[in-house]
């Protein structure tokens, strides 16, 4: 991969003398003198996914430079540097390879069988034990059958499958589902006073094994469990009921989890990038194996879309470089995702990790400080809530704020037809509403507190259905998308160094309080009169 300061390209220049000509730019307008402006500006993939990104502040010059900013920036190689399997993750000394998790056509991108050796034996795995949990073949210690599965995981570890499992809710079997991620114990206490720990099965989801909040929690169950039973019991109660998804094996075992019950995750799998792997062990409980499956193939189809179409016809690439324009050229400092669709409630929440862990970084692949912006900050909800919550500002607000829209066509609910049209009609509305507002000529819009400008840009997803085909898809483009930003801003996406001091300082914390030595510890002032307060009430 290429490490080239994006703003020394000639795209980039010719960028900022760009915005000048067109910052007075009118959505409206350019409807009207393009009539075919969604065929120039939109994408159909397959009929899974319509891709319109045509009500946005862009014209085909935009698109021209935007392009070119894709190629001065070698986008394409790093397409292929990642797809092979180079070692792009540079301050990690890894490859990236959650494209490999699902290369149904192992004869394409990276060539390396001893790979998908690993990936097929885990899958398989994956594959036997959600069918025996699933079909009741599995029992408990003493011979019930399973009927919750509790993740206990956090971050990557945590958000794909919650929001994956929530997104396919209505494929979802009789299973109960909880994730327990945070180390606050009142997420913990209201799961204990939920199940039974004789049907419940835990799936510890760390792929370090040593992430603070997981391990704790992870411990707490265990000793809550296994306090209920007589000691002989505790060997068989850890082997029916106690799994370990992890790249950490030996930790797992110290732990006490039986080696049947650990589930590998490759070290080249980032966190935010594994729900393809076995983190995704919940997902194939929930929906079953087969369903998981064709959540691998959407994300492949789309794999396959991204390495082999052209940037123009390149869903991820035309959607980064659009993030770009209003990232770096008009100062918006943030995109709101919102999913009409109640099932994808946690996908605003998942790509804030997804984007923001990837992106987040102010030191460029040359190990300079960056003096442009990077990561955008990731929002939203679900539409039509949003309508009723923050909707105002997006028409009359002072901010510019683009969108991404996300609906499906068709539903998976057989009655209640009219609640599907009436919430695809608010999603297109919506985006309507917002492109072109109140007062173009033919409105006679007359309160100047009911107008609404437009001129408020936004990309329209439509899904033909939330399937797990089409989600694969969904989630694999939104990958590539942050991929390609990073591409082009010139970061590494893979790591994550900046959540590492807070750790290391809250140990010391834990430590210095329970010990009582806090006192004589360097803390600023802040610190030591908040450590004051809390040992006031504890
Ligand atoms: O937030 C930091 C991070 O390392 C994430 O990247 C990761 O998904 C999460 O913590 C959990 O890590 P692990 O799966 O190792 O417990």
């Amino acid at each position: 991969m290429k490490n080239i300061n994006p703003t020394k390209t000639l795209s980039w220049k010719k960028l900022k003398n760009h915005i000048q000509e067109i910052k007075n730019i009118n959505i409206y307008d350019l409807f009207k003198i393009d009539k075919n402006r969604f065929e120039n500006f939109s994408i159909n993939f397959e009929n899974e996914i319509l891709f319109d990104y045509s009500k946005n502040l862009i014209n085909k010059k935009t698109i021209k430079y935007l392009l070119n900013l894709a190629k001065e920036t070698k986008c394409i190689d790093a397409i292929y540097s990642m797809f092979y399997g180079e070692k792009i993750n540079i301050t990690e000394n890894r490859s990236v390879l959650h494209t490999a998790l699902r290369n149904n056509n192992m004869n394409c991108f990276l060539k390396d069988n001893n790979i998908y050796l690993k990936i097929n034996k885990i899958l398989n795995k994956i594959k036997n034990i959600s069918n025996n949990i699933i079909s009741g073949k599995w029992k408990s210690f003493n011979n019930k059958k399973i009927k919750n599965i509790i993740n206990i995981g956090i971050g990557g570890s945590y958000l794909g499958p919650l929001m994956v499992t929530k997104s396919l809710q209505n494929y979802k079997n009789h299973l109960n589902l909880f994730f327990l991620s945070n180390i606050d114990a009142n997420q913990l206490i209201s799961i204990i006073n939920k199940i039974n720990p004789e049907e419940s099965i835990f799936i510890i989801a760390s792929k370090t094994f040593n992430t603070l909040e997981t391990i704790t929690n992870a411990l707490s169950i265990k000793q809550w469990f296994l306090k209920k039973y007589d000691t002989n019991f505790h060997k068989d109660i850890l082997s029916q009921h106690f799994f370990a998804v992890t790249n950490n094996i030996n930790s797992a075992i110290k732990f006490g989890i039986n080696k049947n019950n650990i589930f590998s995750i490759l070290p080249e799998i980032g966190g935010r990038f594994s729900l393809w792997s076995s983190i995704g062990l919940i997902i194939s409980l929930s929906i079953g194996f087969n369903n998981f499956n064709k959540l691998l193939l959407g994300a492949y189809k789309m794999d396959d879309h991204f390495f082999y179409s052209p940037l123009n016809k390149n869903i991820p690439i035309i959607m980064a470089l659009i993030s770009i324009w209003y990232n770096n050229f008009w100062g918006a400092e943030t995109e709101a995702i919102i999913p009409y669709n109640d099932n994808m409630y946690f996908l605003p929440m998942y790509l804030q990790q997804l984007n923001m862990e990837s992106n987040g970084k102010y030191i460029d692949r040359n190990g300079e400080k960056i003096h442009y912006q990077t990561s955008q900050i990731i929002w939203g909800d679900v539409g039509t809530n949003g309508q009723h919550s923050f909707f105002q500002m997006l028409h009359q607000g002072t901010k510019l704020i683009p969108c991404d829209f996300i609906a499906s066509a068709s539903n998976n609910y057989i009655d209640y037809k009219n609640h599907h049209l009436q919430l695809i009609s608010n999603f297109i509305a919506q985006t309507k509403t917002l492109a072109f507002g109140n007062l173009q000529k033919n409105n006679n819009e007359k309160n100047i507190y009911y107008s609404c400008i437009g001129n408020k840009p936004s990309n329209s997803i439509f899904l033909k259905n939330l399937n797990p085909y089409n989600l694969g898809m969904l989630i694999a483009y939104y990958e590539h998308k942050i991929f390609i930003q990073g591409v082009i801003l010139n970061i590494f996406s893979f790591d994550q160094w900046g959540v590492e001091l807070g750790k290391k300082i809250t140990n010391s914390l834990i430590k210095d309080i329970k010990e009582d030595n806090y006192k004589n510890k360097k803390y600023d002032s802040s610190s030591q009169a908040l450590i004051n307060f809390y040992k006031k009430y504890n």
